[in-house]
């Protein structure tokens, strides 16, 4: 039977010539796609080599030609090569795929003991948060809340504030100017007109905004900042209201020990007119803290915040309202500075650098 086994001895040295790749894996730093690839040619070998139709079954059919006598020893051989061939193939298989499996569990694993990353929230500006304060304090003492235009005509910037072309505050306030007669409002005073026409009298708002003037930004100067305006307009409004109400806001915002002062002062819109102050948050008035001189204040015990005044009769006549019938009280004051001394600020661009590092201090 020599040539029946030379045939099956062929068949095993053509496999194992196939095979050759795959006998001794060394699988160390290979990549899941070659792998991947060894596999699906493995497959190919498998195919070939195993089955009823590979070339070992097809050397069963030897058997006949065999003697007698030697015919189960020719079976017992082609038994054994078939096996070795699948056992080699099963190996490899095996090894391969372990190697894939393992690749994608490290790719997919996930360590359920790592701390979470916390989303980053924002938060409001301090300006905000400093606005929406005092917006509140208002609202509680029955005041609403008047949002109005950033372009405004010179007319509701100066004319309708007592401010006629050639009045020298309307130098101290230059702005930005858009298309022709319009230009980026320099007070948020122009409320007062906008919401006495839209609304008549009594009323009592206040209006928070951005307004905007031709500065050259430093420590205490930016182009554009932030005002509250305040107006109360009803019959029988006196300088007393005023004074009862800004000292009022202020104790609720800085404690009930705060006190005002009221010096005279000049608006044109406003008669009288007055600026305010009050005593300084940090030393209470005494203008010392910790035996130093108090910071917020410089001493003084009391720390400059607006402008106030009685509204002047030519600014009622200019929405129509009769100032024998009717009177009031305005004020404004600006947020950045306010900010700045309370937080012991010593630059008021720090609150438009964008820089989280600063912003994140001020929740
Ligand atoms: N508009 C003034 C300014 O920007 C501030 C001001 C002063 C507003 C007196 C008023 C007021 O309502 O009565 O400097």
């Amino acid at each position: 039977m020599s040539e029946e086994r030379d045939k099956v001895e062929a068949v095993r040295a053509s496999f194992v010539a196939e095979f050759a790749s795959f006998a001794d894996l060394g699988l160390d730093g290979a990549s899941l796609a070659d792998v991947e690839s060894m596999l699906r040619e493995l497959g190919e070998v498998k195919i070939r080599h195993t089955g009823k139709k590979s070339e070992i079954a097809a050397t069963m059919k030897l058997i006949g030609r065999v003697a007698p006598d030697e015919r189960s020893a020719f079976g017992q051989l082609v038994q054994s090569v078939e096996k070795e061939i699948a056992a080699s193939i099963d190996s490899a298989e095996a090894q391969l795929q372990g190697f894939i499996s393992d690749v994608r569990i490290e790719l997919e694993r996930m360590d359920v003991t790592l701390p979470g990353r916390r989303p980053g929230t924002g938060h409001l500006h301090l300006i905000t948060i400093l606005r929406q304060k005092i917006e509140d304090i208002f609202v509680s003492m029955g005041y609403a809340i008047e949002n109005d235009r950033e372009i405004e005509t010179d007319y509701y910037n100066f004319d309708a504030l007592n401010i006629p072309d050639g009045h020298p505050a309307r130098e101290s306030q230059d702005t930005f100017y858009t298309t022709a007669g319009f230009a980026l409002r320099s007070q948020t005073s122009t409320v007062q007109i906008r919401a006495m026409e839209r609304r008549g009298v009594p009323i009592r708002i206040i209006a928070p905004g951005k307004v905007y003037r031709r500065d050259t930004p430093d420590m205490t100067h930016v182009p554009m900042f932030h005002q509250i305006e305040g107006l109360c307009v009803d019959k029988g409004i006196t300088m007393a209201h005023l004074k009862g109400t800004v000292t009022e806001w202020l104790k609720r915002l800085f404690g009930d020990d705060t006190v005002t002062r009221f010096r005279p002062s000049y608006f044109p819109f406003t008669e009288p007119s007055a600026e305010f102050d009050f005593s300084c948050f940090k030393c209470h008035g005494t203008g010392k803290f910790e035996s130093d001189r108090c910071r917020p204040c410089k001493g003084s015990g009391w720390i400059e915040l607006g402008g106030s005044g009685m509204v002047h009769p030519n600014v009622l006549r200019a929405v129509g309202v009769d100032p024998n019938v009717y009177s009031g009280f305005a004020f404004g004051f600006g947020l950045e500075r306010m900010c700045a001394m309370m937080y012991a600020l010593d630059d008021i661009r720090l609150m438009f650098d964008n820089d989280v590092r600063f912003l994140e201090q001020f929740r």
